[in-house]
């Protein structure tokens, strides 16, 4: 019988600390996940160094709870998997910092992983069976990207943002409504109250698989002064419902796009954005029998060292001793704030 492999992941890359400890690279032991949404609340945003100081600060706590959870001991731990980025700079430095510390310590190897490959990998977890090639649409505070994955660890962007990302054009139209930090799944609670038809929106849309959302906010910010101080809850609710279908149906215009160009059998929606409502519903009529639609639970949509403990592994030697598949590496854990699908 092949021994299980466990890897312990760390994810600080914006506003949530999280430990978790995954088997084989598909089965959760534990996902412990701190969000500070508390913290950042009367700011409207997430304030960096807040953010980096609460998850030092956590971590300690957070990696003691994941193992217990796991029924583990550390010694048993294979691999570590650390975000390495994109992300804020100060957060990122505190989950390497940890994760290095505690690969010295343990004597463990440690990877550093790829926060965007992380939402496509939340998958994986989902879906004990699902394995690339496929084809992902991963949306989030900073990214809407479509991407093919013809293997393991590879990536090609397929299509990209021009200007917001979804999440980011959701948090900037729930502040417009007067929503509260964190816009998106308030925007998402509001809009099942309106009628986008009472209140239509243009719906962006650009040549080829390039998305555009900065238009429609424009256009959200006119409507509302229009309305001045004449505009009641239910215009509030139908302008959030409009925006909301105007942001899913462009989305997912471009998936459709895609899939029609090159055929898959597999299909991800990830990233805090596939949270939504709306897009969950939509996503499953618009792939329809084309392909198998994967989207991750709802914890394992927004971030979540689940999905970065999956990503390292699958993309590391471990993934090869448990005969699976051969290759991958162990990544350097060099913070990259900015960091691409490479
Ligand atoms: O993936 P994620 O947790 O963090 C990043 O990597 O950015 O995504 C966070 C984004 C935020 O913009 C948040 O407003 C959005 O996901 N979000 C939602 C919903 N839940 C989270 N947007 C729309 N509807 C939701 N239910
Ligand atoms: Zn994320």
């Amino acid at each position: 019988m092949q021994s299980r492999s466990l890897t312990l992941g760390i994810e600080t890359s914006c506003d949530e600390t999280s430990v978790a400890v995954v088997e084989d690279g598909r089965r959760i032991l534990s996902n412990v996940i701190h969000s500070q949404v508390d913290l950042h609340k009367e700011f409207g945003g997430v304030v960096p160094e807040l953010a980096a100081r609460d998850h030092l600060e956590r971590l300690p706590h957070l990696l003691e709870m994941a193992v217990k959870k796991a029924g583990i001991e550390t010694d048993d731990v294979d691999l570590l998997a650390v975000t390495r980025g994109p992300g804020l700079v100060g957060c990122l430095l505190v989950g390497v910092g940890v994760g290095e510390g505690l690969a010295a310590a343990w004597s463990k190897p440690l990877t550093g992983v790829n926060h965007l490959w992380g939402h496509i990998y939340a998958a994986m977890l989902t879906r004990p069976d699902l394995e690339p090639p496929l084809l992902g649409l991963v949306v989030s505070g900073a990214h809407s990207d479509l991407v093919r994955m013809p293997g393991h660890g590879r990536f090609q962007v397929i299509g990209r943002t021009r200007d917001d990302a979804a999440g980011e054009a959701f948090d900037k139209a729930a502040r417009m409504l007067g929503l509260g930090f964190p816009g998106g799944p308030a925007l998402d609670r509001l809009a099942r109250k309106g009628e986008p038809k009472r209140q239509p929106l243009p719906r962006p849309s650009l040549p080829g698989l390039e998305y555009s959302f900065s238009g429609l906010k424009t256009a959200l910010l006119y409507r509302l002064r229009d309305l001045g101080d004449s505009v009641t809850d239910q215009d509030r609710a139908d302008l959030a419902a409009a925006f909301e279908q105007s942001v899913v149906e462009s989305l997912l215009e471009k998936l459709d796009r895609a899939l029609e160009a090159e055929p898959v059998e597999d299909v991800v929606v990830a990233g805090g954005v596939a949270a939504n409502s709306l897009l969950r519903r939509r996503a499953a009529e618009v792939v329809g029998k084309r392909a198998r639609l994967t989207m991750p639970s709802l914890e394992l949509c927004t971030d979540n060292a689940a999905m970065i403990a999956a990503a390292g592994y699958f993309t590391s030697p471990l993934a090869g001793e448990v005969g699976r598949r051969p290759g991958g590496e162990f990544r350097p854990a060099v913070v990259d704030p900015s960091l691409g699908w490479d």
